[in-house]
């Protein structure tokens, strides 16, 4: 079999083989394939898509390119989330130690940032000490322990996901409904979980950017997660503008602490609470929304959330004094008001221009081997709806940087009239 064959096929939008798929990820993850064909192919598959059964079994050669974690030892159904990734979207930092507080066990698989996009593993990762790169048995035994671990792909689970990941990242190849799925998805299969709660974003800075397209992978997602007897729900969510207040690594994390301390903004907090009841829900353990999400509710307010995000950090290595002193989380050097050219209210703030700036702060990663700044990001000080005046500040830009270039005041749409409020969630698919 040559590459090259599979390229020219999918080039013209024929179906690829189970084998023919195999091929091709088990030689890349070997290193005999070279980024540039997979580069191409991708390119290819971005172009003429995949169908139902070409994505389930992407999946599933994601899957065996690794380890899989058998987390049947461990009582309880196992629940995991995962985002199709949006920008200030610290939602999986919210609801694990949330969900955990319910006792229901968390095993959670993240990612790092991807395009404009922030990772979970990577935010993580600005906790001092924090260690995202657990063995196998270090996952189990802390999901078994303390109902709730999160690691990154580094124990060897799905590496066809990790490389692939990465060179999407920087091929223009992320934004495309097979990729995403397979990728999503079996990272979820692999890492063991029982059931599975989708958060699909939707919007400006989402990689679909429209409802229809959003339905579609949320639909492909919850049918590969049926076949494979996992019960999987898909909660599509706006991404219209950047979620809460914080767009970055380490001021995410320190927002993250706001909304447990139940200080946060709104459409994080309800986003944050939507998931974490679903989850409840698709553990089997909780049947009604409302009464869930009240109760969820009541674990921020009595302080429990917080103190079981602190466990976590402790337990993963990383400093717990963070909890109590969120200064001791990395500072930028400079911190750089941006402010308004004109009166009136924001109608719209375009996410994937607030993560690309945040990128080019040092948040994110241009080319794949670029290490991330952790102190850099974007402090949102106004949102849609809210009313700024003449030069008063839309947004604070950190960074250790002497100078950049961004174009962070195109993000900003404004207007004489009040605008509508923004829904948060746009739908849930079961
Ligand atoms: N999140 C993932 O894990 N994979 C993608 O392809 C996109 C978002």
């Amino acid at each position: 079999m040559r590459v090259v064959d599979i390229i020219n096929k999918k080039k013209v939008g024929q179906t690829l083989t189970r084998e023919e798929i195999d091929f091709f990820v088990q030689g890349y993850v070997r290193g005999e394939i070279p980024d540039y064909q997979i580069a191409a192919l991708y390119m290819a598959i971005y172009f003429k898509g995949m169908n139902e059964e070409e994505i389930a079994n992407l999946t599933m050669a994601y899957v065996h390119s690794g380890d899989t974690i058998d987390l049947s030892g461990i009582k309880g159904v196992k629940v995991d989330k995962h985002s199709t990734g949006g920008v200030g979207d610290k939602i999986s930092l919210i609801v694990i130690p949330l969900v955990a507080s319910l006792g229901i066990p968390v095993a959670k698989m993240s990612g790092r940032g991807l395009g404009h996009t922030g990772g979970t593993i990577d935010k993580l990762e600005a906790i001092p000490g924090f260690r995202t790169s657990l063995t196998t048995e270090e996952f189990v035994a802390n999901v078994n322990k303390y109902g709730m671990a999160v690691g990154g792909q580094t124990a060897n689970l799905t590496p066809a996901d990790k490389l692939t990941y990465a060179l999407r990242d920087v091929t223009g190849t992320v934004d495309s409904i097979p990729l995403i799925a397979a990728s999503i998805m079996s990272k979820k299969i692999a890492s063991g979980a029982d059931a599975i709660v989708l958060d699909v974003k939707v919007g400006s800075g989402a990689f679909m950017k429209s409802l229809e397209e959003a339905e579609k992978l949320a639909r492909c997602m919850v049918q590969i997660g049926k076949s494979l007897n996992r019960k999987t729900i898909a909660v599509i969510t706006d991404m219209n503008q950047p979620l809460g207040h914080e767009v970055g690594n380490a001021n995410e994390i320190r927002e993250v602490m706001e909304v447990l301390r139940g200080k946060g903004a709104e459409d994080e907090t309800t986003v944050a609470l939507t998931i974490a009841t679903y989850m409840a829900i698709a553990s089997g353990k909780y049947t009604d929304f409302e009464a869930t999400y009240a109760e969820l509710q009541e674990i921020i307010n009595s302080g429990k959330a917080l103190a079981k995000f602190k466990e976590l950090v402790s337990i993963q290595g990383g400093d717990p004094q963070i909890v109590d002193e969120p200064e001791k989380l990395p500072q930028a050097k400079n911190h750089w008001e941006v402010c308004s050219g004109q009166a009136g209210y924001i109608s719209s703030i375009d996410a994937e221009k607030i993560g690309v700036a945040a990128m080019l702060l040092g948040a994110g990663r241009k080319k794949k081997e670029d290490s991330i700044d952790y102190a850099a990001g974007v402090t949102l000080l106004k949102k849609v709806g809210d009313y700024v005046e003449v030069n008063e500040p839309l947004c604070i830009l950190h960074t250790n940087l002497d100078q950049v270039e961004t174009n962070i005041l195109e993000a900003y749409t404004i207007q004489t009239a009040k605008p509508e409020p923004l829904k948060y969630v746009h739908g849930v698919i079961e």
